[in-house]
């Protein structure tokens, strides 16, 4: 396995500056696939101006927003201000959303902080009438901040809203059925939950223990990105939430799971980021789906072509010793 990482991109200036010039799109660029099945647009989500560029009048049926969680990794920011910030993005998920929908948000909900921004953002999407709420999922990271003194966070909240009436597929886990008890009578006979499941498996429900965070030794894993959502998670949110070819969207794209899920599963995918190093890993990572079938770079790297393989640059290499083949930051 390589052993040649990159940092996190997004506040490594350094960096950035030996990246950009490879990077295709500049801020206002829309990158059309030439399959013609997806989107990637350099924008800012707040700005509808540009979103509505991205969408030129298609209505999505599903989207999957991932937004900056206002934690201790990003530049933190008052919380009014956060939900404001919000609030516009999700007008926009909203204006681009078909009549029949559905609206996944990934957030966080930080322990020693008023488990924000969770509850303040809760309470703002009540504002839109045309959302109904109908899950609160939680995914469990395998690895969390960790500390002696209080339970280790280890969860990754996700939202569920619908607008109108969409489809929704169950979907089972990996998980085999183990517990046995819960009894019917059915037809007079005495019946229990085993015999009278369709799967073998558990239906995945709202806590979802069967995935995987994304590391360094798994295929899928896109060094350099800190937020990198595991491609089961949005495979099942996709699977259970839209048909073949419908439109998804997902305005903060990073390391483009939201597109690759997208285009193993037959699907449309418009997808945006505001910073063109990760519109640029985006259109990479489905580039190499479609030449290799590989779904990331393992500990490899997004740019390996134009570095060659063994990024000497200092900043890499300091990386590369300081995390002692760590895997990605986990906060989120
Ligand atoms: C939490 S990450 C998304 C992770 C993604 N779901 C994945 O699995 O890779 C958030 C992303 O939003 C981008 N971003 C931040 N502000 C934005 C904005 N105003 N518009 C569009 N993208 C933005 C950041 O550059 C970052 O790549």
């Amino acid at each position: 396995m390589k052993n040649n990482p990159l940092p996190r991109l997004d506040t490594n200036q350094e960096m950035r500056d030996e990246l950009l010039p490879f990077c295709r799109l500049k801020p206002g660029d829309i990158w059309v696939d030439p399959k013609e099945r997806h989107r990637i647009a350099c924008i800012d989500a707040t700005d509808y101006e540009a979103v509505q560029q991205l969408m030129r009048g298609d209505l999505a049926h599903l989207a999957i927003q991932d937004p900056p969680y206002n934690l201790v990794a990003f530049e933190e920011r008052h919380i009014h201000e956060f939900i404001e910030w919000c609030e516009r993005w999700v007008r926009h998920s909203s204006l681009v959303l078909a009549p029949d929908s559905s609206f996944y948000v990934w957030l966080g909900a930080d322990q020693n902080n008023a488990f924000q921004p969770l509850p303040d953002f809760m309470i703002m999407m009540r504002k839109f009438n045309e959302f109904a709420s109908r899950s609160f999922i939680t995914m469990r990271n395998q690895r969390g901040y960790g500390t002696q003194h209080n339970w280790m966070a280890v969860r990754q909240e996700l939202l569920y809203y619908i607008k109108g009436n969409p489809c929704f597929q169950v979907q089972y886990t990996e998980i085999p059925k183990i517990l046995r008890g819960y009894y019917k009578e059915i037809n007079g006979r005495t019946t229990e939950n085993m015999e009278r499941g369709k799967s073998e498996n558990i239906r995945a429900g709202n806590v979802w223990v069967d995935v995987q965070q994304v590391f360094y030794r798994m295929e899928e894993n896109v060094s350099g990105c800190y937020a990198q959502k595991p491609l089961k998670s949005i495979e099942r949110i996709v699977l259970a939430s839209s048909g073949r070819d419908d439109i998804v969207v997902d305005f903060f794209a990073h390391s483009g799971a939201t597109l690759l899920a997208c285009e193993r599963l037959s699907r449309r995918c418009y997808t945006a980021d505001i910073d063109p190093v990760y519109c640029e890993i985006t259109i990479r990572r489905l580039e190499r789906y479609r030449q290799f079938g590989r779904t990331g770079w393992q500990n490899g790297h997004p740019f390996e072509d134009e570095f060659d393989g063994a990024l000497n640059h200092a900043a890499s290499t300091r990386y590369a010793e300081s995390t002692a083949l760590t895997s990605q930051t986990t906060l989120f």
